[in-house]
């Protein structure tokens, strides 16, 4: 069936949805007034205003492209890139899951990744001797290896990822990862690395300097020191386009967010975020224009990765949902963000790590970086604080979270109590 088949008779479905709600007869207004006063009494309950329970729930929001008759992908797999913005997609992810109930590949005991930056082995997942093949979600940090990852994850999992540009990706890495990297350790500014990196990169320490050099090719499993040569940055590529059936990009996040929401069939609400594990805008240090062309040299099969990427990201929003419908969408998405803001963070915005009180909210992600995070508005009532919760905690108290959830039986990862 072409697309433009296809959207005509999801337009048709619309219509008649719609066309359906405005005749209706008079058992409906019945049953109607008795629902809208069970929803007074339950919301009254709640200790909840009215305006605040419609905006929250989104109930009389026109019925976009959620309505699309497609069947909602529940068995996903997501390679989780390092500083990309991977976080912000997790937590989706964690999200997704709990309210479906579907179970997540969580790491084993008090880990909170499941195989970074060593290998991984299908047994570091909570679980996997008895539920191979049964979770549904699996999206904490591990250096990518197909044949281990199927044998936990069903073998009709959607698998996808993300990447970002190598040079405020390298950026990134030397704020967070600095005091750990001992090709970065002894600088404060990483236009002096750029400078001469061999000066301060040792090949004989490979492991410890991943986030030093081609990190995204590293996530993929490949080996991030490897000669380039034009074939074998081909057969990456093709080997990564035949695993992933989608991979994001970091710049374009909410055409991301859009474009995924679509090919999963997924809801808007589904993929509204707030955005976490990011840092003020002074602390990102100022790369020369010279060293940032040096970026794509010192991080060359990163760089390659990322242009590929880049190109059929963008071909893939042109045969699918096209460019028009895109910027109607992601304008939808920056909406409700703008209305959960409202509703669920404390003063609407976001904080700095050490103002926020609160431990369960508190970014735990080390390194000197100035990390900002969210504190929750008082006075929500149960329901709305749930969902508040959801959207800003932190990744490490989240999978921490689900793991007291699906594993009750079993020593917390955290001592939070929720
Ligand atoms: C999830 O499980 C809970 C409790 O068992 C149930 O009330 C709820 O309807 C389920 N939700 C979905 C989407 O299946
Ligand atoms: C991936 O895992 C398989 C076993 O499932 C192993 O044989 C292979 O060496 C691993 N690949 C890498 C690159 O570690
Ligand atoms: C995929 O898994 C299902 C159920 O586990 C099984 O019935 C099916 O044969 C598998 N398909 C392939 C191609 O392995
Ligand atoms: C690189 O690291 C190896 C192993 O730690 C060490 O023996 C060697 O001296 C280092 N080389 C440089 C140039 O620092
Ligand atoms: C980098 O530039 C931005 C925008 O010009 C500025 O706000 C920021 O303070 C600069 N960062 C540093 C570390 O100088
Ligand atoms: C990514 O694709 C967009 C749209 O084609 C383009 O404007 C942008 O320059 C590309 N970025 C890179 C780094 O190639
Ligand atoms: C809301 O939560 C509080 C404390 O967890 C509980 O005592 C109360 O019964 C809950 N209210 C509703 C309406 O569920």
């Amino acid at each position: 069936m072409s697309l433009c088949h296809f959207k005509a008779i999801r337009d048709r479905m619309k219509f008649l949805q719609w066309k359906h709600r405005f005749s209706l007869t008079s058992t409906t207004h019945v049953a109607l007034f008795l629902g809208f006063t069970l929803l007074l009494i339950f919301i009254r309950e709640n200790n909840m205003h009215l305006a605040d329970y419609i905006r929250m729930y989104n109930i009389f929001s026109y019925p976009d492209a959620t309505m699309t008759p497609c069947r909602p992908v529940s068995n996903v797999m997501f390679l989780k890139t390092h500083k990309t913005g991977s976080s912000v997609i997790l937590n989706i992810l964690f999200r997704f899951a709990e309210n479906n109930n579907l179970t997540v590949a969580l790491p084993a005991g008090k880990t909170f990744h499941l195989g970074h930056p060593g290998p991984f082995k299908a047994q570091q997942v909570e679980g996997f001797s008895t539920m191979a093949h049964k979770y549904n979600i699996m999206c904490n940090h591990l250096r990518f290896n197909f044949s281990e990852v199927a044998k936990v994850m069903p073998n009709n999992t959607f698998y996808f990822s993300v990447l970002r540009n190598p040079t405020t990706l390298l950026e990134s890495s030397f704020a967070y990862h600095k005091g750990s990297i001992p090709a970065f350790q002894k600088l404060t500014d990483l236009n002096e690395f750029l400078a001469s990196p061999w000066t301060y990169y040792n090949l004989s320490v490979p492991i410890k300097n991943i986030h030093a050099r081609n990190t995204m090719w590293y996530d993929f499993g490949y080996d991030n020191n490897a000669e380039e040569g034009e074939n074998y940055v081909h057969s990456v590529l093709m080997d990564i386009e035949e695993k992933f059936q989608l991979v994001l990009i970091t710049e374009y996040f909410d055409e991301s967010m859009v474009l995924l929401k679509n090919i999963l069939c997924w809801n808007l609400e589904d993929v509204v975020y707030f955005k976490l594990n990011f840092r003020t805008q002074e602390s990102i240090q100022n790369l020369t224009h010279e060293n940032k062309e040096r970026v794509k040299e010192w991080c060359s099969l990163d760089w390659k990765l990322y242009k590929h990427f880049n190109r059929t990201f963008w071909k893939r929003i042109q045969e699918t949902i096209g460019m028009e419908k895109m910027q109607k969408e992601v304008e939808l998405l920056r909406s409700r963000q703008k209305e959960l803001t409202e509703i669920c963070v404390q003063n609407g915005k976001p904080m700095h790590k050490s103002q926020i009180k609160d431990k369960h909210l508190k970014p735990y992600q080390s390194g000197t970086a100035d990390i900002m995070g969210y504190g929750l508005k008082s006075g929500l009532a149960n329901e709305t604080m749930r969902i508040c919760h959801r959207l800003i905690v932190p990744e490490t108290q989240h999978t921490a979270l689900l793991y007291a959830k699906q594993f009750p039986e079993k020593p917390r990862k955290l001592d939070l109590t929720m």
